[in-house]
């Protein structure tokens, strides 16, 4: 909305001149995804996905996107093995972005990709894509930038892929600019070696309604969204008091009626926006069941039918007797 373009705001940060450095072919860069505990939904600059509230997550290690940047003929973009057409979507994303910092008419790169989660079903592939992409270009043109401007861009990516820069718990602050340079993520010094994230996939099919039009179409259409602000303030301090005390039960608790007031915005929304299939609602109800029999679990749930679970290490046994498909994260070890 303040009509500042992400361009203009990156090239104050570029060199004169921007091409590979003779030793650009080095290492494919790794980024995770991440899970927000306190939920990133609405923007208010869309250009620059500048958020309407702060949000804290939890990176999942071992998960995430591996890219690796060369020299070219011709721009070429790979995903998990598989050249893609040069007029596909997601390519057109990736160069597009890769753009914003070397130029039009400068060398063509082969942008080589993995994920080693699903591509656009919810489990966060675009944080740890642009977050990924964002370090790979950092070091294809040797552009050395600081931390806090690597996460302000790879924002401009992604809004959630500013937290995927680190591990562990993390913070974005929504920041207050309007060009948004004080709105970028940063790791929590806490560590919580017992907690643990478990992946419960109900579908892994690309979702009908990406983040970005679902979280525009809230905004734009839901008046129960007026409340979300409100919710997510108070939840993140919540979560700073959980952490800060490794408060499990209030962690949990918090995350999982974050989540489950995003999702009310999003059916309150116009078309209705419901990414829950019948057996997401199976798995909470599992869930729930389980906390009453004495099983300390929680869930959160994003832009998809997929559940992330909340437990800890002592508590694995029980909760993957209940979902025994479920892969689990260690996000601290
Ligand atoms: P998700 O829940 O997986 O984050 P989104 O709808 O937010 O789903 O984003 C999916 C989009 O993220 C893809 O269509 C693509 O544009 C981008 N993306 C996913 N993986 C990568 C990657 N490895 N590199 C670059 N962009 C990626
Ligand atoms: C529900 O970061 O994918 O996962 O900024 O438009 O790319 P864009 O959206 P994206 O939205 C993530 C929404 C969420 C919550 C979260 O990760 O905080
Ligand atoms: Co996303």
């Amino acid at each position: 909305k303040s009509g500042t373009t992400k361009q203009s705001v990156i090239a104050q940060y570029l060199p004169a001149v921007v091409e590979p450095q003779s030793d650009a072919m080095a290492e494919p860069v790794f980024a995770p995804s991440n899970i927000a505990l306190c939920k990133y939904w609405g923007k208010r600059d869309a250009e620059l996905n500048l958020p309407v509230n702060s949000s804290l997550s939890i990176s999942l290690a071992h998960l995430g996107t591996k890219t690796q940047l060369s020299v070219a003929e011709k721009d070429e973009v790979w995903l998990n093995g598989n050249q893609l057409a040069a007029d596909d979507k997601f390519a057109v994303k990736v160069i597009r972005y890769i753009d914003l910092f070397r130029g039009d008419n400068s060398q063509a790169v082969k942008v080589e990709t993995e994920n080693n989660i699903p591509t656009a079903a919810g489990l966060a592939s675009s944080a740890s894509g642009f977050a990924a992409l964002m370090l790979a270009i950092n070091q294809f043109y040797g552009l050395n930038f600081e931390p806090q401007v690597l996460s302000a861009f790879a924002r401009m990516g992604s809004g959630s892929a500013s937290r995927s820069l680190y591990h562990g718990f993390v913070e974005w602050q929504m920041g207050y600019r309007d060009n948004g340079m004080d709105s970028f993520a940063m790791p929590l010094e806490h560590s919580w070696p017992d907690l643990r994230v478990g992946l419960v996939k109900v579908s892994t099919a690309e979702k009908a309604v990406d983040s970005r039009s679902g979280m525009n179409r809230t905004v734009d259409t839901a008046h129960l969204y007026q409340s979300w602000p409100l919710q997510a303030a108070a939840d993140l301090e919540k979560l700073h008091q959980a952490i800060a005390n490794k408060n499990f039960t209030l962690l949990g608790e918090t995350a999982e009626q974050n989540a489950l007031s995003m999702h009310a915005t999003m059916i309150a929304s116009w078309p209705p926006l419901l990414y829950w299939q019948p057996d997401s609602v199976a798995a909470m109800q599992a869930i729930w069941q389980l906390r009453a029999s004495g099983t300390e679990v929680y869930f959160t749930m994003d832009a998809g039918p997929n559940l992330k679970l909340l437990f800890s290490a002592a508590n694995e046994a029980a909760v993957k007797q209940q979902f025994p498909a479920m892969e689990v994260v260690c996000p601290f070890t």
